[in-house]
């Protein structure tokens, strides 16, 4: 019997560091960040963020200081669009990521997002903020977005459009044709507003700005609100 608590004792002490020992494991994590740094969310400004957060999570003792985040860097400047998508491909021939931050810009994400997506890798980005981008049944399973998206401001617009009883409204946006961030703000508060009367107004960077134009959607906006008025028999 003595014989046998000891042993019992023994097995204890021989399994109880096993228990308190965190998980070890490598974690392949694939950064777009823009060398560009006329971007907010480039490169130099990011990237000391995520570093120090790999320094933190494998600080002595955490709770993640198991894990080993490999991080690899990688360019997506938002212009070529499918840059960030092939650099995903190449590097899943060798291994797939198993984390991916980034991109920002809708164009570039869209593409990105799809394909982890298709491959069951979790995207987090600071970004892909459109309207698309809440379909999270599909194509965009796998997207986490950190930052409020274009339909959470248009949320507050409709919530301001309520409150002062306002009815109409004109919206007028500069259209780059490129990013698109100006068409991709609005369009979630186009979405959102489909029981106010919209009117839109897209002003091209390289066309002439025509303000007498511009006013005149606003007098006709305004007008025909007037008329509705009068229909109703308010004015
Ligand atoms: C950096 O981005 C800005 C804004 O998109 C652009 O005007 C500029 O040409 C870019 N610079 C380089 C070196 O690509």
């Amino acid at each position: 019997m003595p014989y046998f608590m000891s042993l019992c004792v023994y097995f204890l002490m021989t399994l109880s560091p096993v228990r308190t020992d965190t998980i070890t494991e490598d974690i392949k994590v694939l950064v777009f960040l823009p060398q560009n740094n006329s971007y907010l969310f480039s490169h130099a400004r990011v990237a000391p963020a995520i570093l120090y957060a790999q320094q933190r999570l494998k600080a002595n003792g955490g709770q993640f200081s198991g894990f080993h985040f490999n991080i690899q860097f990688e360019n997506s400047d938002c212009v070529s669009v499918n840059d960030a998508l092939f650099v995903l491909v190449d590097r899943s021939c060798e291994q797939k990521p198993d984390l991916i931050l980034g991109p920002v810009c809708e164009y570039e994400a869209a593409v990105v997002v799809r394909l982890a997506s298709h491959w069951n890798i979790p995207v987090i980005s600071a970004g892909a903020l459109a309207t698309g981008f809440s379909n999270k049944d599909t194509e965009y399973s796998h997207l986490t977005r950190i930052a409020p998206s274009y339909e959470k401001m248009a949320e507050i617009f409709t919530a301001m459009f309520e409150h002062f009883s306002w009815k109409s409204a004109l919206l007028l946006y500069e259209d780059d044709k490129e990013a698109r961030d100006c068409y991709f703000t609005l369009e979630g508060v186009y979405h959102l507003m489909t029981n106010f009367n919209i009117k839109i107004y897209a002003v091209n960077q390289e066309d002439h700005f025509d303000t007498d134009d511009i006013l005149q959607n606003i007098y006709d906006t305004e007008d025909h609100l007037l008329s509705k008025k009068r229909e109703l028999g308010n004015v």
